[in-house]
């Protein structure tokens, strides 16, 4: 079988007109802009990459961008200052604090200083604590993306085998979470996993979160599962750097029912939740009927 491929390029441009289109209507109907602060502290390369991507499609769906470049060996309580200020800013819907942080920054303590309501990456452990107990939260980014995909392509998850290997506070236990809000049977599967490609051939869904090149061959994959890849890896191969992802998407591609590719994949829609979340946002803050199709 030849699978399917899931365009998550196409998806992540249909959910930015979408949102585009919300903030046009907040804008005409209401006068509010949405905005969105993203605070960067130093100046690790893959993170200016990122930020310079959040600014400017930002600014393409017409929200407001704030962006706060802080120096590598700025204070937990100088950033705590900042943080404060932007939490009490109504033109602000939506913070993120880019991660990684330097290493003399403890990230737990940031983001949990970023008001609930504003903290659009989801990390917040209030907002932890409402996705796992199925209250409404900030979700997320990319398993928000991941679920958008799966629900377009299947309509209803429910009583699907799901299989998420990879068990992170970012993208693996909240992946779980919404597979299960959805009705799935659930298997965080991890390095310790006993028999992991059992494990996997178990699976209508597969969503690799581990950040290990190709670990997935296909011969793990079941006959027609969807197999979302998270991951994201440089790797070298025949002298040319290459993007590749978690699994390996020829062997896969051959067994899958449908399968995302690398690039141009979930990578693109994370960005396009992180716009999502911060309409949502700020329609909670001004008490207006949220987006629909948008969240979780
Ligand atoms: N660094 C890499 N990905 C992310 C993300 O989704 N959010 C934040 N805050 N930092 C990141």
């Amino acid at each position: 079988m030849a699978a399917n491929i899931i365009d998550g390029k196409a998806f992540a441009a249909t959910v930015r007109e979408k949102v585009a289109g919300h903030v046009a209507r907040l804008k005409e109907e209401h006068g509010i802009t949405p905005g969105l602060a993203v605070v960067l502290v130093g100046e690790d390369p893959a993170s200016q990459v990122y930020v310079r991507s959040k600014g400017k499609q930002t600014v393409e769906v017409g929200m407001n961008s704030y962006e706060h470049k802080l120096d590598a060996a700025t204070s937990e309580a100088d950033l705590l200052a900042v943080v404060d200020q932007l939490n009490n800013d109504p033109n602000v819907h939506g913070i993120l604090v880019q991660l990684p942080l330097p290493g003399h920054l403890n990230e737990d303590l940031i983001i949990n200083s970023i008001a609930p309501e504003k903290d659009v990456d989801g990390f917040h452990i209030s907002n932890v604590g409402l996705l796992g107990t199925g209250q409404k939260s900030m979700v997320p980014c990319t398993p928000l993306g991941c679920l958008m995909m799966l629900r377009d392509y299947h309509g209803s998850l429910s009583g699907m085998d799901a299989v998420v290997i990879g068990r992170s506070n970012i993208v693996g236990k909240p992946m779980a979470q919404l597979l299960l809000g959805d009705s799935c049977t659930v298997t965080i599967a991890h390095s310790r996993t006993k028999d992991l490609p059992e494990v996997v051939r178990r699976a209508d869904i597969v969503v690799a979160a581990v950040g290990r090149p190709e670990m997935v061959p296909g011969d793990w994959i079941k006959e027609g599962a969807t197999v979302i890849d998270v991951g994201i890896n440089r790797i070298e191969r025949d002298g040319k750097n290459k993007l590749v992802g978690d699994v390996d998407f020829a062997s896969c591609a051959e067994r899958a029912g449908a399968i995302t590719p690398v690039p141009g994949g979930v990578g693109p829609m994370t960005i396009a939740c992180l716009l999502a979340n911060t309409v949502t946002a700020c329609c909670r803050a001004n008490g207006l009927a949220e987006p629909e199709g948008l969240t979780a």
